[in-house]
């Protein structure tokens, strides 16, 4: 049976993997071509993939003896989740295991745009930092006791608003269907959005969540606010995000962006007030090989005709 893997994977996972099924590597950092992807899942029964390889209807349409695509992400937003399914095509994803650190990373950002970690950092290994200790340097905004808002209460959401139950947060919350988490007041979104000092997104990218945090919406933010986006960039109308970052009325901490990697000409590279991160929400070493142990469970299984560890 063939597998074709779209990304480089570690040599532990690709010796497993040979040692089941007749394998394609994809070994370059640089994206599969569209039209070597289609070639070889045109071949193969199942395909091991990631978020930076788009399984559209066009790369899926000639996958005729595909069974089972498992992506290395909890996000299928790659995917069309719906055409794959009209073809019976079982879809494994990695849900759970990256909770933590993603949660640990939103809480990183809000402490970094808050307390001006980058700047400091900047400050000193320039060598700037010449007068010592100065009643106004760096003055930034507190975490502790701040109202945070957070948009999306899944598994992601509520591991933030345990931990920022620590830092003594008011903890408010939006999420699509009703959820009922103990210390978190529930609101409709747009008085979360006005009501917060810090907005973090943990919802996933589906059409409903497309610009979801809209102009308006961001219009609706307090001045000074801080947004928090470890989810996904598309999920706030971006244009309209830079704008509010130029003028120096928001803050942000992000993770991820519309566009992955940046451009190198991306206005985001100098606009004030912001913590850029590469998206690394999940990057641990703990978490990846638990994300890679889980992936190649439902890739195994799928190809067995089993059902999957973590199906969609
Ligand atoms: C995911 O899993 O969807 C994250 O964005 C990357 O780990």
């Amino acid at each position: 049976m063939k597998v074709a893997v779209t990304f480089p994977i570690p040599e532990p996972a690709k010796t497993l993997l040979s040692d089941l099924f007749d394998c394609r590597f994809w070994e370059s950092e640089v994206p599969i071509p569209s039209d070597t992807l289609a070639e070889w899942l045109s071949e193969v029964e199942g395909v091991l993939t990631t978020l930076t390889c788009p399984l559209d209807e066009a790369s899926l349409s000639g996958a005729s003896h595909l069974k089972v695509i498992s992506t290395v992400s909890v996000g299928v937003d790659h995917i069309d989740v719906d055409f794959a399914k009209s073809q019976n095509i079982m879809i494994g994803h990695t849900p759970g295991v990256l909770t933590d650190s993603t949660a640990d990373l939103a809480i990183g950002l809000m402490l970094a745009v808050g307390r001006r970690l980058a700047e400091g950092d900047a400050l000193v290994r320039e060598g700037a930092w010449s007068d010592g200790w100065k009643p106004n340097l760096l003055l930034g905004t507190d975490l502790s006791k701040s109202t945070v808002g957070l948009v999306g209460m899944g598994p992601i959401g509520q591991a933030v608003a345990k931990r920022l139950a620590g830092f003594g947060c008011r903890v408010i919350a939006w999420n699509r269907t009703h959820r009922d988490v103990p210390g978190v007041e529930f609101m409709d979104l747009n008085t979360l959005l006005s009501s917060a000092d810090i907005v973090s997104l943990h919802t996933a990218l589906t059409d409903e969540t497309r610009e979801l945090i809209t102009r308006e919406r961001l219009s609706l933010m307090k001045d000074q606010a801080i947004l928090i986006n470890t989810a996904r960039g598309a999920i706030i109308d971006e244009v309209a995000l830079v704008d509010e970052l130029a003028s120096g009325r928001l803050r942000a901490g992000l993770d991820v962006y519309n566009e992955e990697p940046l451009p190198a000409d991306s206005v985001f590279h100098s606009l004030p007030g912001c913590v850029l991160l590469p998206h690394v929400g999940s990057a641990t070493q703990r978490t990846r090989q638990a994300m890679f142990e889980l992936a190649l469970r439902n890739l195994v299984s799928g190809m067995r005709g089993e059902t999957l560890p973590a199906a969609l």
